[in-house]
């Protein structure tokens, strides 16, 4: 749906070229080569790019000059740098000057990809404009017209451009990363950096070094300096997503952090000031958390200068039909459908559900309805049909990974599946963690280790898959 990223390539080795230009073509990317650093560097200024791959050692102007020219013109768009074992250092280096990463030769293409892909993600969080209100010819909206949207607008429009932290609240699938973006869009440092973190996706030991960096030698692992995020921040914003889950040993160093606008970078002494905005999100209950003493009271506070509350779509059911109309036009543009049309019987069906997953889940609904429906008037009974097969059939014992996988790939094939893969790796995990919990008898810190997961993500997912009685235990 998205046209093809657009990848500046800088690099005189001739075999490089060849190769990562094939390999990045293949994957859909748009590839331009520029042989010189200098020229590199103009292109990249007149150019729009979603990407740039650089070498380190280049005629015309080296690598480190690139980036440091380039990250002071475009400071949004991600650089990824390519250093020969021993120039390490120099890389690092490059980070600090605001490179977004860098791979070390020789490197494995999957690690290459990996990265591009990261760096295409954060390069659209920063570019893509998110419209309020109304869809426009944005590609990215926030849809709703309800009053609870509207007084939204305007506290966006309030705190936006104010240098203050905002804390977001709301139910999963409401909308947070979305007012995120676009409080970020409205800023005055809408043009420097935006860096997203989900904290929720990063075991801690990891999200420690992620955020703050590390010296070389901090902790077993930890071969080469890294710059963290913060500090690649610098001047720009840094968006913390799923911020109830941050555990408390790591809660205690970001509230240094804020507090005294300078940081340490794991293992070291020099202290570095950082100037980032901070914007948090949580769908998580944080009075209750604080209360439980998962969460700290006076970091609370510091993140949460202003919040913003957004409402659960079941109490803004209204809006569902402008929703619907601008997903259908999303996966019709998608799946080729011209107008998707739809009755306005299923509609009001629609918007007599409840939707626990909000906005998240109205959307993957409206999805599969195009999918059963094609160019058909959507009815009454397409939205039936796609709401029973949202959930996965739950794993019956003995049946083995494989089994599934044929199960799911023969409905596919038949046009009544269009996730295969997302409902293998729901079947897949709810195997794993019953396993889990059984192998530990029932101890949920001891399995959220062996899973490597936060014990409050264990939880949830316990709860999603109906492994787990209800109501939260304190422990
Ligand atoms: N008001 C809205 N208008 C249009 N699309 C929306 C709206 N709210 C959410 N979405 C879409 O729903 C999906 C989920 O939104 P988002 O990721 O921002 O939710 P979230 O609150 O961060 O959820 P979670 O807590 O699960 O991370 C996204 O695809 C987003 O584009
Ligand atoms: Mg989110």
């Amino acid at each position: 749906m998205n046209p093809p990223a657009k990848i500046l390539l800088v690099e005189d080795d001739a075999a490089i070229v060849a190769t990562l230009s094939r390999v990045l073509t293949n994957e859909n990317y748009e590839v331009v080569v520029e042989k010189r650093g200098d020229l590199g560097l103009m292109r990249a200024k007149e150019t729009v790019f979603d990407v740039v791959i650089t070498d380190l050692k280049l005629p015309g102007l080296d690598g480190l000059e690139l980036v440091r020219e380039l990250h002071k013109a475009r400071p949004r768009l991600p650089i990824l740098m390519m250093t020969a074992h021993g120039t390490t250092e120099t890389a690092i280096e490059a980070t600090q000057s605001g490179a977004y990463d860098y791979l070390v030769k020789p490197f494995e293409i999957p690690e290459l990809l990996g990265l591009v892909e990261q760096a295409v993600a954060a390069s659209r969080l920063m570019t893509e404009p998110v419209q309020l209100g109304e869809p426009g010819a944005a590609r990215e909206a926030i849809i709703g017209k309800s009053r609870a949207m509207q007084s939204l607008y305007k506290e966006i429009g309030r705190v936006a451009a104010k240098p203050v932290g905002v804390l977001i609240r709301g139910e999963t699938g409401t909308g947070k990363e979305l007012i995120a973006r676009a409080l970020y869009q409205h800023s005055d440092r809408a043009n420097a950096p935006f860096v997203a973190i989900n904290c929720a996706a990063i075991p801690e030991t990891l999200l420690e070094s992620e955020l703050f960096g590390h010296e070389r030698g901090a902790f077993t692992g930890a071969e080469s300096r890294r710059i963290g995020r913060f500090e690649q921040a610098d001047k720009g914003t840094i968006f913390l997503d799923e911020i109830g889950d941050m555990t408390p040993g790591t809660q205690v160093k970001l509230m240094r952090v804020l507090q005294e606008k300078c940081l340490q970078r794991l293992g070291g002494k020099e202290t570095i000031p950082v100037d980032v905005r901070v914007l948090a999100a949580t769908h998580r209950d944080l009075d209750a958390a604080i209360k439980q003493n998962l969460f700290r009271e006076d970091l609370y506070y510091r993140l949460s200068v202003v919040v913003l509350g957004l409402p659960p779509l079941r109490e803004r059911k209204e809006d569902i039909p402008d929703l619907v109309k601008f997903f259908l036009h999303k996966y019709g543009v998608e799946f080729n459908v011209e107008n998707p049309a739809i009755h306005p019987d299923a509609l009001e069906f629609l918007q007599a559900q409840s939707w626990p997953g909000n906005v998240r889940e109205l959307e993957n609904v409206t999805r599969k309805i195009l999918l059963f429906a094609q160019s058909y008037t959507i009815s009454v009974e397409h939205v039936r049909a796609a709401l029973a097969k949202i959930n996965p059939p739950a794993p019956t014992a003995n049946k083995s990974l494989d089994d599934y996988a044929d199960e799911l790939l023969t409905a596919a094939q038949r046009g009544e599946l269009a996730d295969a893969h997302a409902q293998l790796q729901t079947i897949s995990e709810r195997i794993l963690f019953n396993r889990a919990i059984e192998l530990a008898h029932g101890n949920q810190a001891k399995a959220a280790r062996w899973l490597g997961i936060s014990r409050l993500t264990l939880r949830e997912k316990l709860i999603q898959f109906g492994l787990h009685p209800k109501q939260d235990q304190i422990e």
